[in-house]
């Protein structure tokens, strides 16, 4: 994102960025210098209020695109975050990128892992846009757990056993017990 900030130097550019809290704001005082340097709008919201607007950044975002024209969307953070983000860039028909996130085990599109409708985060991601978006109903509902299966966005990672590559839930649970296991 901090890239894309960068390639747009000198557009009319809006940057939102938010956290629950304000100490949880990444690079708040180098975008605040950039800012005011370059010349971009710039909104920080916290979900407790210590800093910025007291919003997430989707409601915030409503706002921003109620009073404006927008030409792109471009979104990284949260998934249930950018799901709404996504719906807002649809209802107010603008183009939207998105940066997806899943579990990674080969990182070269042979495994699987991170399969998401027809596409390999890995290989043809991790940056997708509407197009793309729009043939993936899992996008803002489901995820891979580390063992390959389907479950809600908000289920818990487990462990996995870096030798046998399977989910696990606890070192008992590894066949072999002698496994190192990390959280993935
Ligand atoms: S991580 Fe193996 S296909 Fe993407």
């Amino acid at each position: 994102m901090l890239s894309l900030l960068v390639h747009f130097r000198g557009r009319d550019v809006t940057l939102i960025t938010g956290a629950r809290t304000a100490s949880e704001l990444l690079f708040k005082d180098w975008l605040i210098a950039d800012s005011k340097e370059h010349h971009f709008k710039l909104i920080f919201a916290t979900d407790d209020g210590s800093y910025g607007e007291k919003n997430q950044v989707p409601k915030v975002a409503e706002t921003v695109l109620r009073n404006g024209h927008f030409d792109a969307i471009y979104t990284c953070g949260p998934e249930p975050m950018m799901k709404k983000i996504y719906d807002l860039a649809m209802e107010a028909r603008c183009h939207i990128q998105v940066s997806l996130e899943r579990v990674f085990k080969c990182g070269v599109g042979i495994c699987a892992a991170c399969v998401i409708g027809p596409y390999l985060v890995c290989h043809d991601g991790p940056v997708f846009s509407e197009a793309e978006l729009s043939g993936m109903p899992e996008f803002g509902h489901m995820r891979r757990d580390l063992s390959g299966k389907k479950v809600p966005l908000n289920a818990a990672l487990g462990l996995l056993c870096t030798l046998c590559c399977l989910e696990i839930i606890s070192r008992a649970d590894c066949d072999l017990g002698l496994h190192t296991k990390y959280l993935f």
